[in-house]
């Protein structure tokens, strides 16, 4: 079977009859909705449950999820690399997430050469996704030094390379760069996670299902670091810093607040900002 269209409510369409047709496997080719679409449908198919049951939490993928292998077109969600799915209940409305260790891929395809068609838009939207990603498990309480070290490194290519890959589309290296801090940061995703602006996401695209997951971050992010930099004083003044390498003539102090800026600093021309005027479907929903 092969279904093309990437709807949150595929999976209450195409999970029962993946259930019907004994399904052995699952292939997830496509951006982050799409992935986090196979795995939802591997998770439901060979359970005795519906799709709903798993959104709230009545249910949990179990040892029987059929094997996925994930092949990503964009370079953001990471999906390929985690244990969790976001899945949208159409009838709510509700976005939830779904997490288990039975949800890793069994393989991931990372290939950067299918992302140099993505467009400008959804290249800043899901670079941005790779960036939150970093930052916020970099920040979080529950940091740890081994995923600290690819947080960086993430925030380093992003920095350097999204606008690379936004002027030149096909750009190898700076493809190749997103891709892998995509990839890396679903890493850290399962072992550390995110913080508030991934929650505030998940009502607002629930309920705006035409905004995309890395608009509604981009959306929240100003604030949310400007208010929580003074938890973490430190680590937001590294973030910044390689943001705005300008900002290592300051003393910490002034450093940290820089945050609240990076979504309209250096990287202000990438269009990270979330645009609600336009109507084009949420391509991702991590
Ligand atoms: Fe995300």
């Amino acid at each position: 079977m092969m279904f093309t269209p990437t709807q949150p409510p595929l999976t209450w369409t195409t999970a029962p009859r993946a259930r019907s047709d004994r399904a052995q496997f699952v292939i997830g080719l496509g951006g982050g909705s799409a992935l986090d679409c196979a795995k939802a449908i591997a998770a439901v198919a060979p359970g005795n449950h519906a799709a709903a049951d798993y959104v709230h939490q009545r249910a949990q993928p179990g040892a029987n999820t059929l094997p996925v292998i994930a092949i990503p077109t964009t370079a953001g969600t990471g999906s390929e690399m985690n244990r969790s799915c976001m899945i949208t209940d159409p009838g709510r409305p509700y976005k939830g997430a779904v997490r288990s260790d039975h949800l890793f891929p069994r393989y991931a395809v990372v290939d950067p050469l299918p992302t140099h068609s993505a467009g400008r838009e959804l290249t800043a939207q899901t670079g941005f996704d790779a960036l939150a990603h970093a930052v916020e498990s970099y920040v979080s309480p529950r940091a740890q030094p081994i995923c600290d070290a690819l947080a960086l490194q993430a925030i380093q290519d992003v920095a350097e390379f999204l606008p690379v890959a936004l002027a030149n589309p096909h750009h190898a290296r700076a493809r190749e760069k997103l891709s892998l801090a995509s990839t890396t940061m679903g890493i850290n995703l399962s072992l550390v996670g995110t913080c508030l602006p991934h929650r505030l996401d998940k009502p607002l695209c629930a309920l705006h299902p035409e905004i995309s997951h890395g608009q509604s971050v981009a959306l929240f992010y100003p604030c949310w670091a400007m208010w929580s930099h003074r938890g973490n004083v430190e680590r937001f003044a590294r973030v910044t810093e390689i943001l705005d390498p300008a900002t290592r003539q300051l003393p910490i102090e002034q450093r940290d607040v820089n945050i609240g800026r990076i979504p309209s600093s250096r990287l202000s021309d990438s269009r990270f900002q979330a645009r609600f005027s336009d109507k084009q479907q949420s391509d991702e929903y991590y």
